[in-house]
């Protein structure tokens, strides 16, 4: 196979927008491309398994007039993202033909990477291979270091989770559980609020879609206040959450994907809490810990294998629905970390 020119089904990024994302944003098309890496570069050529629908990629499909931390798409080109993939060929001294990777590739069947410092060589296959674009690569690591080095997680604290049912959430609260803590998960339907209890272990849940009074709800089950929020959604949520916090109560900023989709951000009014608690807050992004990876694999493998942590996917099948999948995360339609399958191993 290696060698061949083959057809190689991709989707491109139209063009930048504005607003929701739309599956009209994006165009499935076909071109061709060479089985092999270029003799004279450092580059791999990646059969495409599976592919990873993340929040961020919508930041991706705007265009900034200002530094980002992630690079916006490119109009016309294939959209990119994590993903899990076959080598075909390699001229990079880190991998070699018929190794598995995950890391940063292209959403089509085959890509050639060039530079591939984001991607990684699997080594431990007796879990399924999907779980290196969720529980043991980026999102995982997010849930663990929001918690234990931004949140400072500890026995006996009172622990509120929003958008508890997505890829991240759904760890952040079962590691909160394993560590000794209260744990609360907000949702956005009545299946994910019973299964955050009755799968996660979350002490008790609710659909933030029926409550009227937000604060009134955090009052319900947060009676003498949060110690620690993991933020994942913004807006509305985090002043209602910051009238209920304890004082010294920690604040780790993952996400606001109630925020990523609007022309003008909701303001936050209450913000003084912040002084009056003592509160800290504190943004953060995955890519500044990869330090602790290796720690971090070394554990998760452990919970998968002796099943003291769940894990739910929601796999589209085929890169013809990965537009679809990606633009349902924005509307709570997934059940569980979104992937697309592209091909089997
Ligand atoms: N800081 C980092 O390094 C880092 C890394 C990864 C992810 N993140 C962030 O972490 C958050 C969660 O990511 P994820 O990968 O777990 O997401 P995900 O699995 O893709 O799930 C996203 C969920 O967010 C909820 N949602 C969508 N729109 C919403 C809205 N307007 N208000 C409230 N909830 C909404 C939906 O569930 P419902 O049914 O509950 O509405 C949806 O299923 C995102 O904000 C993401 O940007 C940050």
């Amino acid at each position: 196979m290696a060698g061949e020119e083959v057809s190689n089904k991709q989707v491109i990024f139209k063009d930048y927008i504005v607003g929701f994302p739309k599956e009209s944003d994006m165009e499935l098309i076909t071109s061709k491309i060479i089985l092999k890496a270029p003799e004279d570069s450092n580059g791999i050529l990646l059969k495409n398994l599976y592919l990873s629908c993340d929040p961020y990629m919508r930041s991706r499909m705007t265009k900034h007039d200002r530094p980002n931390y992630v690079e916006s798409f490119l109009p016309g080109s294939p959209m990119t993202g994590y993903g899990i993939a076959k080598v075909l060929d390699s001229r990079h001294p880190n991998f070699k033909a018929g190794d598995l990777v995950w890391g940063v590739t292209g959403w089509e069947e085959y890509s050639l990477i060039t530079s591939p410092e984001l991607c990684f060589k699997i080594e431990h296959t007796d879990v399924p291979l999907s779980y290196y674009i969720g529980i043991l690569g980026m999102l995982g690591m997010t849930a663990y270091v929001g918690l234990y080095e931004i949140g400072a997680a500890k026995k006996g604290d009172r622990v509120f989770v929003s958008a508890a049912f997505g890829g991240v959430g759904q760890l952040v609260g079962q590691l909160a559980k394993l560590s000794g803590c209260y744990v609360v998960g907000s949702a956005g339907s009545k299946e994910k609020v019973d299964l955050l209890k009755n799968k996660f272990g979350y002490d008790e849940a609710f659909n933030y879609k029926e409550e009227e009074d937000l604060d009134a709800a955090l009052r319900r089950y947060f009676p003498e206040g949060i110690d620690i929020y993991f933020e994942n959604v913004g807006g509305k949520m985090l002043e209602a959450v910051l009238s209920n916090m304890r004082p010294h109560g920690r604040i780790p900023v993952c996400g606001m994907i109630s925020q990523y989709n609007l022309e003008q951000q909701e303001g936050v009014h209450n913000l003084f809490n912040l002084i009056s608690k003592r509160i800290h807050i504190e943004g953060f992004i995955v890519f500044d810990y990869h330090h602790l990876y290796p720690k971090y694999l070394d554990m998760m493998l452990a919970h998968i294998r002796e099943g003291t942590i769940s894990y739910v996917e929601d796999v589209a099948q085929g890169l013809e629905s990965a537009p679809s999948a990606l633009v349902g995360i924005f509307s709570g339609r997934n059940v569980g970390k979104q992937l697309v399958v592209v091909a089997r191993v």
